[in-house]
């Protein structure tokens, strides 16, 4: 080995030693930024040695953006499920089967049921070589380049006394502040939420491109060792190894001698499973010793030596009085159902989402109905279920429908193929999508402008306020004519749009609503394309290329510039004087060239719209007039300008520049 291999492996093996104490022990020995620099030192000789690549690198964990469909691999031991129960005394009818089958002493593992998507790895000769879902038990998704960004999974295991190949079960998960923060994120975008933990967990792991997935911050527990020659004879044992090769094995499992320990272990974490970073749905019990799971065998679907114990989720039934349809930023309707409050869990519960018409569907909800609300390890309760028995004898209403039209606008609904969710199409004449773009534009993360919700209802209703770029053209007396308007708040206001000029061009980004680009896609697309112009010319291909961009934000964004109402907002915002660039670029797209210049505008234009024209001819120090005269500088035309004008331009004299001309003016 040459001294460049000797450094390139030894930054591996003390990354890895990082990860696991960072993700498996959570006790990190350095702090995150050497972390960081050491994984660029690594990533930096490996692209300079590429004759010294390792597919369990590290730098491999990151997630490349290749993007293919899952191939299918069969499991070499069919992934079975577990019997359920929600007693104690089916409980108590497992342990005394168990004793009179086996004939002896046993004992029992009591472990925590991990409410995630189950994975199977296989590992070989210390390394990850695949990761299963489970799919239909026998044959699964290979879903390994996934997880492998999963940062709690060792792709090369600690020590070397592990069997040649083996195989190790486990819950793939999504602790709680992920789910939350992603929520939230999806939230903003107004993109379906996640029902639970559960499908958000499932539904990254499906996720075709790797790098969103490392994004999301997925954890694994593992909790069952497969293969010829495990460690040692009983279950509990081999998971206390296994936790030693560096894989997360839960410290809360237990062995349990007496029906009694088994009862105190489920009281126990019926309620303290409320303070774990995952989420949890119940115990599963299992026979230690592997020669007596091996005499108990299974049954055609779930082994006899292993039974699971669901929680009880907590669940009220009540009325469902009506269901509203709410109209967001975007256009996305989502329904609501108002339900007879009912107290569940310590909270009153009045409202629940119905999500979409499917599940509206699926239920065959009516009004009237006696449905059951859940609040498991959902944030909004949710309708589980109707009481058809109580139907008969009750009176029931109308079959509850999905809107064919908005509510808000009347436009027709569209539903995208391949969604779940309605969308009102239009954009630009519907009230709440309107008064929404701009409640987001001045919200407090974007331009953080002092206004509050009802003051932008006031000024939309007064007929001043249309889009982002009529808060710019505000003046005093306007305020001030809104009703309660004292002048303080109108100085307050105008003060704080003056202050917006100058919020960094990523955030003006993110504050025009683009769908889909939220705070970290705007990041991304700021330090990309550096700016607005770059970004308006970017193509479908230029966007893919940016990190964490996919088709449909790539699409959106085009969607977006392809607007004309957009790009004259934009061109108005950028005329403003709102920052459209970033750092540096936005200050060398200032300067006085232009100083006492006055300028016409006249025709139609091929690389910018006349906003943008009319925004560059002030950034630059220049004037814009609406009609030729004595003091017209320049007629900047485009196609088909006005005969008159041009009549009138060249008897003034006044020079007349196409917009090529201009831009070189701007350049020289
Ligand atoms: S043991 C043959 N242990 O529950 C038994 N499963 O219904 C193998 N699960 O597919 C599973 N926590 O996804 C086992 N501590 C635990 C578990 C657990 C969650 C899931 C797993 C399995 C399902 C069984």
């Amino acid at each position: 080995m040459n001294e460049t291999e000797t450094k390139i492996k030894a930054l591996r093996q003390e990354l890895e030693k990082h990860n696991y104490n960072y993700y498996v022990l959570s006790a990190p020995t350095i702090p995150d930024y050497e972390y960081d620099e050491r994984l660029r030192e690594l990533q930096a000789m490996e692209d300079a040695h590429p004759e010294y690549a390792d597919p369990h690198s590290p730098t491999r964990r990151i997630g490349s953006d290749l993007s293919k469909d899952f191939e299918q691999i069969t499991h070499a031991y069919p992934m079975l499920s577990l019997g359920n129960t929600y007693s104690e005394d089916e409980i108590r009818e497992f342990y005394n089967r168990t004793m009179r089958l086996l004939n002896e002493p046993f004992e029992i593992v009591a472990e925590l049921k991990y409410d995630g998507t189950s994975i199977s790895l296989i590992y070989d000769q210390g390394r990850l070589t695949h990761a299963v879902t489970r799919g239909d038990g026998t044959r699964g998704d290979d879903v390994t380049a996934n997880v492998k960004t999963i940062r709690s999974i060792p792709l090369k295991l600690i020590g070397d006394h592990h069997p040649d190949t083996f195989e190790i079960r486990g819950e793939i998960l999504l602790p709680w502040a992920e789910f939350d923060r992603l929520n939230k994120e999806r939230e903003e975008q107004e993109e379906p939420l996640f029902a639970n933990p559960r499908n958000a967990a499932s539904g990254t792991l499906k996720q075709q491109n790797p790098a969103i997935v490392a994004s999301r911050k997925l954890d694994a527990y593992f909790y069952y060792l497969l293969g010829e020659n495990l460690p040692a004879a009983t279950h509990y044992d081999n998971l206390q190894t296994a936790r030693t090769w560096g894989f997360k094995i839960p410290d809360v499992i237990r062995k349990c001698n007496t029906l009694e320990e088994i009862f105190d272990y489920l009281a126990h974490w019926d309620a303290e499973r409320k303070n774990l970073p995952v989420a949890t749905d119940g115990v599963v019990l299992k026979v230690n010793d592997l020669r007596q799971q091996r005499n108990l065998g299974f049954t055609a679907k779930s082994p006899r030596w292993a039974i699971a114990y669901k929680f009880q989720a907590e669940r009220a039934a009540t009325r469902l009085n009506s269901v509203s349809f709410q109209v967001g930023r975007t256009g996305a309707v989502t329904p609501v159902a108002n339900l007879e409050p009912v107290l569940l869990s310590g909270t009153t519960v009045k409202r629940a989402s119905l999500h979409n018409a499917d599940i509206i569907e699926g239920l065959d909800l009516h009004i009237g109905d006696y449905v059951y609300v859940e609040k498991g390890g959902e944030i909004i309760p949710k309708i589980v279920g109707v009481d058809t028995n109580a139907r008969s004898t009750m009176q029931t209403g109308e079959k509850v429908r999905f809107l064919p039209d908005c509510p808000e606008c009347g436009a027709s609904l569209i539903r995208p193929a391949g969604e779940a969710t309605h969308y009102c199409p239009n954009e630009s004449g519907c009230p709440p999508q309107i008064k929404g773009r701009i409640e987001h534009f001045v919200s407090r993360r974007a331009m953080d402008i002092r206004i509050g919700p009802e003051t932008v209802e006031d000024l939309y209703n007064a007929g001043y306020v249309q889009n982002a770029a009529d808060l710019y053209t505000l003046t005093f007396p306007d305020l001030l004519r809104l009703e309660r308007r004292a002048e303080k708040s109108a100085q307050n206001l105008l003060d704080s749009l003056e202050e917006s000029k100058s919020i960094p061009f990523e955030r003006v980004l993110f504050a025009l609503g683009i769908r889909y680009v939220g705070e970290t896609v705007a990041k991304r697309l700021a330090s990309a394309f550096l700016n607005i112009e770059q970004l308006r010319e970017a193509t479908f291909e230029s966007l893919m290329q940016v990190n964490e961009i996919g088709e449909r934000i790539a699409q959106s964004v085009l969607n977006y510039f392809a607007d004309e109402g957009n790009l004259s907002i934009l061109g108005r915002l950028q005329a403003s004087g709102l920052q459209m660039a970033v750092g540096e670029a936005a200050q060398s797209s200032r300067s006085d060239k232009l100083q006492g210049r006055s300028f016409v505008i006249s025709g139609i234009f091929a690389h910018h719209s006349r906003d943008v024209y009319k925004a560059l001819i002030e950034q630059h120090g220049g004037k814009c007039t609406g009609s030729v005269s004595g003091k017209t500088d320049y007629i900047l035309a485009g196609d088909s300008m006005g005969a008159s004008k041009l009549e009138k331009a060249t008897k003034l004299g006044v020079t007349i520049i196409n917009e090529n001309e201009f831009l070189n003016m701007l350049n020289e």
